[in-house]
């Protein structure tokens, strides 16, 4: 039988004579939250969960009802365990500071609790992105400033994929590894060991719906897929997928390669991309990046980008290495 994902994480920090064994236990947590969501997904209509909540996030977004509940999960799965400073997450304008009846713990967490929400109700693959941060020694109240750290700095990335399996995904730095869960055990075994992005990609996946509102090197790249060998001048002939799920999208890319697009438009002028770099851009491409892949946005590395504020949004241009590596030479118009 292979290792269950809890293991495979202790034998992981075994390996880090510091490890104190909280950011297991912060993981188990993580854990947890992610099995009650797949839980709640998977019954969908039979629990009346679908459908609209009636509100709108901070980014003016409409809120379904799975994502306001989601949300809860994470925020009670993890507030209690004492390693945790503060929480951040896509759905909520500030951060969340945990409850004083709880101890604190020196890591800061921050979550997309259901991406690609819009495909919930067509009972279509969603996902929960999740990444981890430091919290800066001595800070026992963190404010939102805290949370403004580059990319670079995350501990631990990871998502669950909730498709035809459930599946966790993540990196602590050192590779990445993907885990299934097994509904009748009740949890996460490695199954996916080492994944690796292939560098080179004859698909990729960008919604052409805003093909009119994107810069000249984005134009210049698909519309090159698109014309394939003859008359693109490619030396082959692309295959394009768009699921509106990132986390299914990037899945795919971690299982056969692919270039990912979200890239800067001018539909809505001034907001800067369309994901978030907290919650979606960070966490996504330090695993794309741990995999053998390449994350920009499309003129500089995101995880070297300092966020500025927390509800942040960039354009991601993510995967397969040669195909990132030419859409940024036409940023750089090479
Ligand atoms: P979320 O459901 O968390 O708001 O994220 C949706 C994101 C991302 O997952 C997906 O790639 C993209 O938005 C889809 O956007 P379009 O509907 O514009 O294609
Ligand atoms: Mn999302
Ligand atoms: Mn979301």
């Amino acid at each position: 039988m292979s290792k269950n994902l809890i293991q495979f994480i202790i034998e992981e920090q075994r390996a880090i004579p510091s490890a104190s064994g909280d950011f297991t236990g912060l993981l188990s947590d993580i854990v947890s939250a992610c099995k009650q969501i797949a839980h709640d997904v998977n019954k969908g209509a039979l629990i009346g969960v679908l459908g609209s909540a009636g509100s709108e996030n901070v980014q003016g977004e409409t809120q379904k009802k799975l994502d306001v509940i989601t949300n809860e999960v994470f925020l009670k799965a993890n507030e209690w365990g004492g390693h945790l400073a503060a929480m951040a997450s896509e759905e909520m304008d500030d951060i969340y500071h945990i409850p004083a009846r709880y101890p604190k713990g020196k890591y800061l967490l921050t979550f997309d609790p259901l991406d690609g929400s819009s495909n919930i109700d067509v009972n279509i693959s969603v996902g929960t992105i999740f990444s981890i941060l430091r919290c800066k020694d001595g800070v026992t109240n963190p404010t939102a400033e805290d949370f403004l750290q580059p990319g670079t700095k995350q501990v631990c990335a990871g998502y669950a994929l909730y498709g035809p399996a459930t599946m966790m995904v993540l990196t602590t730095g050192h590779g990445v590894n993907g885990f299934t869960l097994d509904r009748d055990v009740g949890d996460f075994f490695l199954t996916h060991p080492n994944m690796v992005i292939p560098e080179d990609t004859a698909e990729f996946a960008i919604n052409v719906s805003n093909q009119r509102f994107w810069e000249a090197p984005v134009q210049r790249y698909v519309d090159e897929c698109l014309k394939g060998k003859t008359p693109g001048g490619r030396e082959k002939n692309f295959n394009m997928r768009w699921v509106a799920s990132m986390v299914a999208e990037v899945h795919r890319i971690l299982t056969r390669g692919g270039i990912f697009m979200y890239p800067l438009d001018t539909k809505e002028p001034g907001k800067g991309g369309k994901l978030r770099l907290l919650y979606e851009a960070n966490p996504m491409s330090f695993i794309v990046e741990q995999a053998g892949g390449m994350s920009t946005t499309g003129r500089e590395r995101i995880m070297d980008l300092k966020p500025t504020g927390l509800h942040q949004r960039v354009p991601v241009i993510l995967g397969s290495k040669n195909e990132v590596e030419r859409v940024t030479g036409y940023h750089k118009g090479l």
